[in-house]
């Protein structure tokens, strides 16, 4: 089902003019209001879909996550020898740190800075590995990294090293792919970057990642609306919404949509929006990527790409991306 069959969702005011609200109910409000019925994934992440993504880690169909941590603990010397030791090691999207523990006693940072947007969860995190690795010196940034992000000035002697797992480049579009490579390029100049990106694979292994017998990832879709209740007052009876996840060959990609099962009236600030039988909004891309296309983008972005590590299966991958000084 595709986010541009969504075509009824008018909007009609119900109680004249409504104040514009958070960036979260305008971004709703317009998603159901008219084509591309889209909204993006960044909204999932509060701290139950943060909570249901960890779930999704843990499920036996979604390989992505122990597949590259697989990789990472295997190759983690060969990583050091592109990488070299006592740098500055930058995490973007890092999350509760948990990838970045499998390479610290090869790579031996002379610095840590881990990138989130969520600082309660990235502080927590921080001072846990600081704990845990007492001569790491660990800067934790509260920022979002999409943007443009100011990083700490570089320590002298250490180049920057950026690590982005776990293919949430894939959650881009590729315009926006390209526009943080371009970006991380840049901030990584004389150092790399380290980046997981998912492999195309058979379409009947990536719908069962999509689509868990458990159903976590149903409720993850679905938390988008269940976090529009509890912060917005919307209405959504979440009943009444089927999750889909299919495989989108053409364009390399996983896409997530919310389904209505039925014709129905939903409202979100005051606005009251109607729902075709079979209408969807459109809630995630998760692109999958070929390793030459991967690293075609990564030099159309500026770097220098290097070794590649997958597992046996080819399922996932790892790459090097020098970024020349000049
Ligand atoms: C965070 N991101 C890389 C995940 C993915 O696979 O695209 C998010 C996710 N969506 C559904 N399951 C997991």
């Amino acid at each position: 089902m595709s986010a541009e069959l969504l075509s009824i969702a008018r909007a009609r005011a119900s109680h004249g003019p409504q104040e514009a609200g958070s960036e979260f109910q305008q971004d709703l409000q317009r998603a159901l209001a008219a084509p591309p019925h889209a909204i993006s994934p960044k909204y999932f992440y509060d701290a139950e879909g943060s909570r249901l993504f960890d779930r999704i880690c843990e499920l036996p169909e979604y390989y992505p996550t122990r597949t590259e941590r697989a990789i990472l603990a295997g190759f983690a010397a060969e990583i050091a020898e592109c990488t070299g030791t006592g740098g500055d090691l930058v995490e973007f999207g890092a999350g509760s740190c948990s990838k970045v523990r499998l390479l610290l006693d090869a790579l031996r940072p002379r610095r840590y800075v881990p990138i989130d947007i969520s600082t309660e969860h990235l502080e927590q995190a921080a001072a846990q590995l600081e704990r845990e690795h007492p001569g790491l010196l660990v800067l934790p940034l509260a920022a979002d990294y999409t943007a443009a992000v100011r990083l700490p000035p570089p320590l002298a002697g250490a180049p920057r090293i950026g690590f982005f797992p776990g293919s949430t480049i894939g959650n881009f579009t590729p315009a926006e792919a390209l526009q943080f490579l371009r970006g991380a390029a840049r901030l990584l100049r004389g150092g790399g970057l380290l980046l997981g990106a998912d492999l195309v694979k058979d379409p009947a292994l990536l719908h069962a990642a999509y689509n868990d017998a458990q159903g976590v990832t149903a409720a993850f879709n679905l938390n988008l609306l269940a976090r529009a209740k509890r912060e917005l007052g919307a209405d959504f009876d979440l009943q009444r919404f089927w999750h889909s996840a299919f495989y989108n060959a053409a364009q390399q990609r996983i896409e997530m949509h919310l389904v209505s099962r039925e014709r129905q009236d939903v409202t979100v600030g005051g606005q009251v929006y109607t729902l075709q039988e079979g209408e969807a909004l459109h809630t995630e891309n998760s692109y999958k990527f070929g390793i030459d296309g991967l690293r075609a983008l990564a030099t159309q972005a500026g770097f220098r790409p290097g070794p590649v590590w997958t597992d046996p299966q080819r399922l996932f991958s790892v790459h090097w991306l020098h970024a020349p000084a000049e």
